[in-house]
């Protein structure tokens, strides 16, 4: 395990940008207690905005953490969260969304103005829960990729497998965007057709032709990106259309919680019951592919510095690109200039080596 500044990424030890925490159905009016970004978080849902609260878990009166209490009678008697609220178990003093302290039940006016815990930006977002995590405290300066397909009714909404923590910083993750070389050892790609890279802004893509020793001999084309440095996602064109998300957050500095979830569009709606077992074996091959990833990770040493060679992807611009969200706000610019660009990765049928072609 390496830290961010192990890797040189830059001033903040947490990248900025949207970030799964939970999965939408674990937002309730009971708080729960999170850890991500190195620090302690609480999760509940509002009852009159229905709007999901995440904050930080200490109450800055006498630091007590806002979720993990029992025996409390503000607990015991329901008064742990009123309506947007949420109170303190220790001496009651309420806090709005905003994470501003609205009442303190036994001290007379004003309240401080230092009564305010640290509250995030939250949005849904396909069945998840999404905070802006952003060390400089500014509001979003992007959003994640529309997902229409969660609102269609012709596409299954996916299940979401939570895959645990890795011991590993998110770079690695990362990396994998850009690498080229481990689809065939690694996913069983086979007569590469092509393999490009893009890199615009806060977004980094790659474009894939390849058959698949398993899933299929003829070409198939896979387009998947980052928007930002959390959400992952991969279309998949073929008689079933589909959809997949890979999210990971950071927890502590050098390891990555990460979750995997595919949306199918099946020919047939309703679904015949060939297309009802298709779809599930489909979100079961997905996360193995991604399991054949997690099997190297959970068991890699860090790397610092990728040992490029001729037929890699360009690593080096990625690791760029990432740099982007662990900077302030003032150098993004300059970040995305110095990363943006496209990549035709050579060694595929039509971009053959100079010998090959011959
Ligand atoms: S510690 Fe929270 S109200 Fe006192
Ligand atoms: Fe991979």
């Amino acid at each position: 395990m390496a830290t961010t500044q192990e890797y040189g990424l830059g001033e903040f030890d947490f990248p900025r940008g949207w970030f799964v925490v939970a999965e939408a159905k674990e937002a309730t009016n009971k708080p729960i207690p999170m850890r991500y970004f190195g620090r302690d978080l609480i999760l509940y849902r509002g009852q009159k905005s229905g709007k999901p609260v995440v904050m930080d878990a200490y109450c800055p009166h006498m630091k007590t953490h806002l979720a993990k209490n029992e025996s409390s009678y503000v607990v015991m008697d329901g008064k742990h969260t009123e309506g947007d609220d949420i109170r303190c178990p220790y001496h009651g003093w309420k806090f709005g969304p905003d994470g501003k302290c609205n009442e303190i039940p036994y001290s007379p006016a004003p309240i401080p103005k230092a009564a305010k815990i640290r509250s995030y930006p939250v949005q849904e977002w396909g069945g998840f829960v999404l905070i802006w995590h952003d060390e400089e405290e500014g509001e979003p300066d992007f959003q994640p990729h529309p997902l229409p397909e969660w609102d269609d009714p012709k596409w299954v909404n996916w299940k979401v497998d939570h895959l645990g923590v890795l011991p590993c910083h998110p770079q690695e993750v990362i990396d994998n965007i850009m690498d080229k070389a481990h689809l065939g050892p690694i996913h069983g790609s086979m007569d590469m057709e092509s393999f490009e890279s893009v890199i615009e802004d806060h977004v980094v893509r790659q474009i894939l032709a390849a058959g698949h020793r398993t899933l299929s001999d003829d070409i198939l084309t896979n387009d998947t990106w980052y928007t930002g440095p959390g959400l992952l996602m991969s279309k998949m064109l073929g008689y079933y259309n589909s959809l997949m998300l890979v999210a990971h957050t950071p927890v502590e500095d050098g390891t990555t919680r990460a979750w995997h979830a595919l949306m199918v569009e099946p020919p047939n709606m309703p679904m015949t019951k060939e297309d009802e077992e298709a779809v599930a074996a489909y979100q079961e091959g997905s996360k193995m592919a991604l399991m054949q990833d997690f099997d190297v990770w959970k068991h890699k040493a860090p790397c610092i510095q990728i040992m490029q060679v001729i037929g890699d992807g360009p690593f080096n611009k990625v690791r760029q690109w990432y740099k982007q969200f662990f900077n302030p706000r003032k150098d993004v610019k300059m970040y995305q200039e110095k990363a943006n660009g496209k990549w035709v990765g050579k060694g595929t049928k039509r971009d053959p080596w100079p010998e090959a072609a011959e």
